[in-house]
């Protein structure tokens, strides 16, 4: 199928929930808009996209997706700008790591265009769900997963595209307190940490929940190998302003390539403050927290946002860092990624694609 032969049936919910939904009282991934989009891979190619009400899906129980796990997603955000008009922040770029996933997983790639032009439509259909308050957006989640009916483990010849969408808040609400995990591993060199596979975050429920038993809000994942250098943090990418410079690791097999990541990283050179993306190690932290250098730390991603940390723990040492709410850096970069996504400052990186 080409760009111009995409052709989205579209069929309308008969039984909307929006007018029943309190947009005050959001929690993230709960709340979904009234359709979905679902498209076909078969005979090698995409076809019958298709706008249907959401709700439930019959598949096999076959389906290597639940076996195997043949199965990734992306995560992206539709914005109500403060004219009233609707924009997707950078969907060029999770077009571009759908298909790194797709790639990994020996799956299809789904070309940008349809990509992009399918979300689009959803979006539209779906622009009376985009909140209007500060900080809030529509979540929008792409995903793809095998549908071949067999227990083979091999590449399934058939798949389903599909994207769901969800009106959402904050995701973090206070600064989280995080600890460097030294014990499981996220990713290894050779694996899949850099693709949005769905293994890659049930493998990661344990050692959160065992986090969080211990009384904190997120891990900084560290390198499989000698667990002495930060790779990530939770399901967001990790930054440190350590001496004035922005550091962050670079990317490569263990650590997803974040749009958000890409965009801080931006804006810090528009802005002239150095940027350094290489191996950061935990002793270059944990020193630059003692000597008062590490000025801050964020979280960044799609649904995180800009997330500020805390406080920063290593074998049971915890490092305070300054009060969020006075920090100079993360608040800019918080603030201009809003003023850029709600249309109140010149996007001049052309990131919102208007819908
Ligand atoms: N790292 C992981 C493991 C993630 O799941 C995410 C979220 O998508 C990110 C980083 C941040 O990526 P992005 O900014 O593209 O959302
Ligand atoms: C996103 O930020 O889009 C993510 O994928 C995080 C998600 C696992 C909640």
């Amino acid at each position: 199928m080409t760009t111009e032969t995409l052709d989205i049936k579209i069929t309308k919910n008969t039984q909307p929930r929006l007018a029943q939904t309190d947009f005050s009282k959001l929690v993230f991934g709960h709340t979904f808009t009234d359709h979905m989009l679902v498209a076909d891979y078969a005979d090698g190619e995409w076809k019958n996209f298709q706008i249907i009400p959401y709700g439930e899906i019959g598949l096999s129980p076959a389906i290597s997706a639940l076996h195997y796990g043949q199965a990734f997603f992306e995560g992206m955000k539709a914005y109500r700008q403060q004219d009233g008009q609707v924009s997707i922040f950078r969907p060029d770029k999770n077009a571009a790591r759908f298909n790194k996933s797709a790639q990994r997983l020996c799956m299809p790639e789904l070309p940008v265009e349809l990509f992009t032009q399918s979300i689009a439509a959803l979006v539209d259909v779906e622009r009376d769900w985009i909140p209007t308050a500060e900080n809030h957006s529509l979540y929008i989640r792409p995903f793809m997963f095998a549908t071949d009916p067999y227990l083979g483990v091999v590449p399934s010849s058939t798949y389903k595209f599909m994207v769901l969408t969800c009106p959402v808040g904050p995701y973090f609400t206070k600064p989280l307190r995080v600890k460097f995990e030294t014990h499981f591993t996220r990713a290894a060199e050779g694996g899949f940490g850099y693709a949005k596979a769905a293994g890659n975050y049930a493998g990661a429920m344990l050692p959160n929940r065992r986090a969080m038993e211990e009384g904190f809000d997120q891990l900084i994942w560290t390198d499989a190998k000698e667990h002495l250098y930060a790779e990530e943090m939770g399901a967001a990418n990790v930054m440190f302003l350590i001496d004035g410079k922005l550091i962050t690791p670079s990317t490569r097999d263990t650590i997803l390539d974040g749009v958000t990541r890409d965009t801080v990283i931006a804006l810090t050179k528009d802005w002239g403050v150095p940027v350094e993306e290489r191996r950061v190690s935990i002793a270059e932290i944990v020193d630059a927290a003692k000597s008062g250098k590490l000025t801050d730390a964020f979280g960044a991603g799609t649904a995180a946002t800009i997330a500020p940390v805390g406080s920063i723990n290593y074998n049971g040492e915890e490092y305070t860092l300054s009060d969020p709410a006075t920090r100079e850096y993360s608040n800019k970069v918080f603030n201009t990624l809003n003023d850029i996504r709600y249309g109140r400052t010149a996007d001049t990186h052309g990131w919102n694609y208007m819908v």
